[in-house]
């Protein structure tokens, strides 16, 4: 068992773990580890919305993976769809740099910089968005439930930890970060003014929010262990997912997309994630741990696990990250209103 912040990345704590020493957690987790030289990575969010359902979507956002495929892309992105509590398709790619060089050299290309500022994008029946976080490994976490696939930012690593130390209980995320030995990640000041909805609109986010990729694998599971995923587990997390996406506010989760991944003709493939951003990372703790909707979902879990006598083919995995107000970009063209952090924050209208 080892610790999953890795050894250059430990120091003294000035803040407690909420673990002891000795814990030792009642079943295995494994986190994804970076090289040494991976210091800061780019998780961008680009989407699409649109009414007239997936495939339309999935047309809308095929000039947005020809970019992705340029040269200083990606690493890796995936794409994934819902419907939005508007009633909009949603179609998002989610793509990931392992530095901020690519990344800049990638979005000032003139060929994608001027595909986003066209003043044709206003004009398309369509709404764009990009909201781009610039995590640094200190203030980022993973965890996955098995050894043998990773999804999202973990395809960036170099490779899988042993079995961890911190997690099972809650606080285990917080223990996971790197920078949680000596700050606290509190709220940054809130920003003042309410976004104007428009056509072309920055909006500007605090310190400190915190996102979450949360995924569900299920496409190898069969049996009965795939109907008590689709049965029991899947009905009570779709139930919190609603609940962060209609009353999030409420509880500090500014916005939430419960995806399905695609393919590349917009079929689905069994894998999920839920996506949301948080006013802070305690807020998302409060939530998890004391909420009903995660409560449900997390004891839902337990049950089958016991159930299945802990033999799952299903997997899960979350990555999350706590982000400075300078390492957020939101951007969102001919929008509704209610898209991701166009509901919250400080707005610049630029169009
Ligand atoms: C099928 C879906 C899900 C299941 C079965 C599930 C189950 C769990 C389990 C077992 C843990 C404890 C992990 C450990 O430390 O070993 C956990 C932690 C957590 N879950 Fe979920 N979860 C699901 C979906 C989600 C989603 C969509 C979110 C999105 C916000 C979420 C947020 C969290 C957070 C923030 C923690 C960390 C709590 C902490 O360590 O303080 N979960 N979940």
């Amino acid at each position: 068992m080892e610790s999953a912040i890795p050894e250059q990345l430990r120091c003294t704590r000035t803040r407690p773990a909420r673990a002891s020493s000795d814990y030792t957690p009642p079943y295995p987790a494994w986190v994804a580890q970076f090289t040494p030289t991976t210091t800061q990575m780019v998780v961008g969010c680009f989407g699409v919305q649109c009414q007239g359902g997936r495939r339309k979507a999935l047309k809308a956002i095929q000039p947005i993976l020809d970019q992705l495929s340029l040269h200083h892309g990606p690493r890796h992105h995936d794409l994934a769809h819902h419907v939005d509590a508007e009633g909009y398709d949603t179609v998002i790619a989610m793509a990931y740099w392992d530095a901020i060089a690519p990344f800049q050299q990638w979005r000032t290309r003139p060929d994608v910089d001027a595909w986003w500022q066209a003043p044709a994008r206003l004009d398309e029946g369509v709404g764009y968005f990009r909201e781009i976080f610039l995590p640094h490994v200190e203030r980022f976490e993973t965890l996955f439930s098995t050894p043998d696939k990773f999804e999202g930012a973990a395809l960036l690593a170099s490779h899988l930890s042993d079995e961890i130390q911190e997690h099972g209980y809650w606080g285990g995320m917080r223990d996971r970060i790197p920078a949680s030995q000596n700050d606290g990640l509190a709220a940054g000041r809130a920003s003042a003014d309410r976004p104007r909805p428009g056509h072309r609109v920055v909006v500007q986010g605090p310190d400190n929010v915190a996102l979450i990729r949360s995924g569900q694998d299920w496409g190898e599971t069969d049996g009965e262990e795939r109907r008590l995923y689709l049965r029991s587990i899947e009905p009570v997390l779709g139930a919190g997912m609603d609940f962060l996406e209609q009353k999030g506010e409420s509880v500090g989760c500014h916005y939430n997309r419960y995806m399905q991944h695609i393919d590349r003709e917009g079929d689905p493939i069994e894998k999920s994630f839920g996506l949301s951003l948080w006013r802070t990372l305690e807020h998302m703790e409060r939530w998890s741990e004391s909420h009903s909707t995660h409560l449900a979902i997390f004891g839902t879990f337990m049950q089958v696990v016991q159930q299945m006598n802990f033999q799952l083919k299903l997997r899960l995995y979350h990555e999350v990250s706590v982000i400075k107000a300078e390492e957020q970009h939101f951007e969102y063209v001919n929008c509704h209103p209610k898209t991701g952090f166009l509901r919250v924050g400080q707005a610049q209208e630029t169009g």
